[in-house]
């Protein structure tokens, strides 16, 4: 199919989501010739740049960071790329106005708003666009996550939002659902046999979504002060996750039978509250410790431009929850979440531990456990037990039977932003969150945090470079199991 020329107007244009993601992601898909050769980037921001100070910064900044092996196609990239200075709510229309004119005669083209902005803005930024005339039949709007900081406020979000643009036209990006190894599970799931038959509390013990990263936050309190891990991470890329492992098999691979089948888990999901929540949740802060061989500072003393309040005490860093999907399928089988930053290593994975065999003539055998690798290189791995090679006893021995996809697909990996931007142009919103999926996220996750926002405990604390706090080694404890690592040590 030949690319249709398209407008994509990038709200928060010269951020870091921009500048990291965004525009590298647009690059490579210029290089493998997906966008059409009239297709604009217009980034809005209050800079103040014109087109030539944006494609300077976007050259300095850009070029070095993402591996621009094709130098036509990066000085041609940066042609399409404009700017215009946007005042939101302010009193100044002559960005409106600038922006009017340059999409004035195409109409016809798809013309997406990308907001990656604060999600207080994007109410606002939706009415002014369609006061200014420019939401078209062929707009649509990209929503950045967090959707809101609670139920209700994503409410409202998604009730500003709605007033403008049809649900069909709203795009609400979680670039988790972009990632290789992600839909790869929905095919693992329902293009092979074997899975599926065992896929249920019969044969599955427990389920493990780990996204455990290195990084800390710095520079990032304005924002995470507010957020934390619960918001930040499992409200959106952990229950998805969660979602394409639990949800039953979709009528079709079209855009609303699969979030049909994601809706019917998040609706399933045991509530946690009251009391609880301290027994299925647990939340951790890092101190300072190492990293990496670094000597790295606790979240506290993070260097920011705003000193630590009494919220940054409270936010947590790391979450854990052990949830529950209460459906036939999975009435009884744990599915332990957890994210943290400043964990000992960068690591995304979806670990599914069989049961025992219901009765074992060897001694030794452990149970068999599939691992999804999303981070840091994407693969499958399904844990076997073999027997060692000898005479005399019978020993046993578990082995990996390892699927690597570098190794196995020679084709380059896109990044899931640029995925989801292709899918954007294209109008197909099956890998986007539908705003019953937001809010029903929501409405699992209100109820934890109202509860550890009304306690006066403080997170547990925890060293930087190690896997979180004591209490999420209990978590499993509890009930016999360990996390996946633990288990490897
Ligand atoms: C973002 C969070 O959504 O996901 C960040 O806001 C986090 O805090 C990031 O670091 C992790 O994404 P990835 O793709 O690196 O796992």
């Amino acid at each position: 199919e030949t690319p249709q020329p398209a407008d994509l107007i990038v709200f928060g244009g010269t951020g870091d989501l921009s500048m990291r993601k965004l525009l590298p992601a647009l690059y490579h898909a210029d290089r493998d010739g997906l966008l059409a050769a009239e297709t604009r980037i217009i980034a809005m921001s209050r800079g103040g740049l014109d087109d030539d100070d944006f494609r300077g910064k976007v050259d300095a900044e850009v070029r070095g960071s993402v591996p621009v092996d094709d130098l036509a196609t990066w000085q041609r990239f940066l042609t399409r790329l404009h700017h215009v200075t946007i005042d939101i709510g302010g009193q100044d229309p002559t960005g409106w106005a600038r922006l009017t004119a340059m999409l004035a005669g195409h109409e016809q083209r798809a013309r997406v708003f990308y907001l990656a902005s604060p999600p207080m803005t994007f109410g606002p930024f939706c009415r002014e666009a369609h006061r200014a005339g420019l939401v078209t039949p062929a707009s649509r709007v990209v929503l950045e996550k967090p959707l809101g900081r609670d139920l209700a406020s994503a409410q409202h979000i998604n009730d500003e939002v709605g007033a403008i643009f049809h649900e069909r036209q709203i795009f609400r990006i979680d670039h988790y659902l972009g990632k290789e190894t992600v839909q790869n599970l929905l095919v693992l799931r329902f293009a092979n046999a074997f899975l599926e038959p065992i896929w249920n509390s019969l044969w599955i013990d427990h389920v493990q979504i780990t996204a455990a990263e290195t990084v800390g936050t710095p520079g990032r309190r304005g924002y995470y002060d507010h957020a934390g891990a619960l918001r930040d991470m499992v409200q959106n890329h952990l229950l998805q996750l969660l979602c394409l492992v639990a949800m039953e098999p979709p009528a079709r691979n079209d855009r609303e039978s699969i979030r049909d089948e994601k809706v019917k888990v998040l609706e399933s999901l045991r509530p946690i509250v009251g009391g609880e929540v301290d027994r299925f949740t647990v939340r951790g802060q890092y101190t300072a410790g190492v990293s990496g061989d670094v000597q790295v500072p606790g979240y506290l003393d993070e260097p920011d431009n705003t000193p630590p309040t009494e919220a940054s005490q409270r936010v947590e860093t790391f979450a854990a929850i052990r949830a529950e999907v209460k459906n036939w399928r999975w009435a009884g089988v744990p599915f332990y979440l957890r994210t943290g930053k400043r964990m000992p290593y960068r690591s995304s994975e979806i670990v599914v531990q069989f049961k025992e065999v219901p009765h074992s003539i060897f001694p030794g055998s452990t149970p068999n456990r599939l691992v999804l690798r999303l981070q840091p290189s994407e693969g499958i791995r399904l844990e076997l037990m073999a027997k060692e090679p000898g005479a005399g006893e019978v020993a046993l021995k578990p082995v990996p039977l390892s699927l690597s996809f570098a190794d196995t697909f020679t084709a380059r990996v896109p990044d899931a932003y640029e995925r989801l931007l292709m899918d954007v142009l294209a109008g197909n919103p099956t890998l986007f969150m539908r705003r019953d999926e937001v809010e029903a996220a929501w409405r699992w996750i209100d109820p934890i945090l109202a509860e550890w926002e009304s306690q006066s405990l403080l997170p547990e604390p925890y060293p930087a470079g190690t896997a979180g706090p004591a209490g999420a080694h209990e978590l499993l404890a509890r009930s016999g199991r360990t996390w996946h690592e633990e288990d490897l040590a």
